[in-house]
């Protein structure tokens, strides 16, 4: 058994969740950047620890067996048969994100994602001077729904040439459906629309069976031809700080281009720590996360018990990751009100308008922490507009 309830002292740490100039000034509960108040996957925490232990950190490079544990891993949870000439590492999956744009677009090119969105989507388009393209996800109370004849028309009008797929969708963690994911990648094939799936949340599935993500690549015949799909075991370990992430890229031409572009600039250049420790999470991290999912889940009935149960706030239950969409629309305040009030209770969230238009009045929330941070978040919240209930 791993332990999921010690609470940590994680101020003055240089975290960025923790130490962020306003949390710290006004002393508030952060509940937002995606990184966990859980300790970091401890096998692969002695994995770095005996490599330090070596005493040399010079030029490495990642032998079979670390490309072996990428492929198990991939193949045996996603059902992805992955040869090592298709793993293609780099820092982050926001690097890769970028690079992809910038690999497979051209300037000025229109790029499509679904809003609302995790806010890098945005950014990795615009500072590569290309043009985004946004569809709205129908917020119902299932989830998110797709348009998708609001897709085929941005598409087909501004003549789309990339789409950024979040699968499983953050915010909200919603994961999308074979069938859906089958009718996006047909409107792509047809309109030929690169794709890129970003799937980094697609191994932390608190209340659902992992049977029921599907991978892009596996959602219709000839997807992997023109498609690109993002992991890593940073959101799902707790490695964010390590920097490493994988692409898998099937069509030789695709990861030419892809490499040819991670080159120009070294971005193909990995930490030997992180390859040590990505490599010592999939062969060894499997019943850490069994224990992670089943701490989370009690986290998210928590919160549904005591925040959405109890007050006027909304929510969209995660099927993924730990990222959770509030929808405060119903106190029928401002945004900046919503704001106003959480941060006058001592916490901490996303500001939903980051994630585009559709965040008005959302916030998102971030329950990957010891049960007492979640209660003590819940009731600062809820002390936040108890006035209005
Ligand atoms: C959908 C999604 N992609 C990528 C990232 C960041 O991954 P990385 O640190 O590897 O860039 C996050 C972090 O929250 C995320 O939610």
């Amino acid at each position: 058994m791993y332990d999921f309830s010690t609470v940590y002292n994680r101020k003055n740490t240089n975290s960025i969740k923790w130490d962020y100039p306003l949390v710290r000034e006004k002393n508030l509960l952060p509940m937002w950047i995606a990184d966990m108040d859980f300790p970091t996957f401890p096998g692969a925490i002695s994995a770095m620890k005996n490599e330090l232990e070596q005493g040399f950190l010079g030029y490495t490079e990642p032998d079979d067996s670390v490309f072996q544990s990428v492929q198990d891993w991939y193949g045996k949870r996603h059902q992805l048969e992955l040869t090592k000439e298709e793993i293609v590492f780099s820092t982050s999956v926001v690097s890769s994100l970028s690079v992809s744009v910038e690999a497979l677009t051209s300037p000025g090119d229109a790029v499509l994602v679904l809003t609302p969105i995790y806010p890098p989507f945005f950014e990795v388009v615009q500072l590569n001077n290309r043009k985004v393209v946004t569809s709205s996800v129908k917020s119902v109370s299932e989830g998110f729904q797709l348009d998708f004849e609001d897709i085929e028309r941005k598409i087909r009008d501004e003549n789309v040439k990339l789409f950024l797929l979040c699968n499983p969708h953050n915010p909200g963690g919603k994961i999308w459906n074979r069938q859906e994911l089958n009718m996006l990648g047909k409107l792509m094939k047809t309109y030929n629309v690169l794709v890129v799936s970003d799937e980094i949340h697609a191994d932390i599935l608190p209340t659902v069976s992992r049977c029921q993500h599907t991978s892009f690549f596996n959602a219709g015949n000839g997807f992997k031809d023109f498609s690109i799909v993002l992991s890593a075991p940073s959101k799902t370990f707790n490695l964010a700080g390590a920097k490493i992430s994988t692409a898998f890229i099937k069509n030789p031409v695709l990861r030419q281009k892809i490499t040819q572009t991670q080159e120009i600039s070294h971005k193909h250049e990995i930490s030997s720590l992180a390859f040590t420790a990505l490599k010592a999470c999939f062969l060894e991290g499997e019943n850490w996360l069994t224990e992670l999912n089943l701490a989370l889940y009690e986290n998210i009935l928590y919160v549904e018990g005591n925040l959405i149960q109890k007050t006027k706030v909304q929510w969209m239950k995660p099927e993924a990751g730990y990222l959770i969409w509030l929808d405060f629309s119903a106190y029928r305040l401002t945004h900046k009100d919503v704001v106003r009030r959480l941060l006058e209770a001592g916490v901490f969230l996303n500001d939903g308008r980051t994630f585009g238009r559709e965040g008005r009045k959302h916030m998102r929330m971030n329950i990957a922490a010891p049960m007492d941070i979640v209660i003590e978040g819940v009731e600062r919240i809820r002390n936040g507009f108890r006035d209005l209930e």
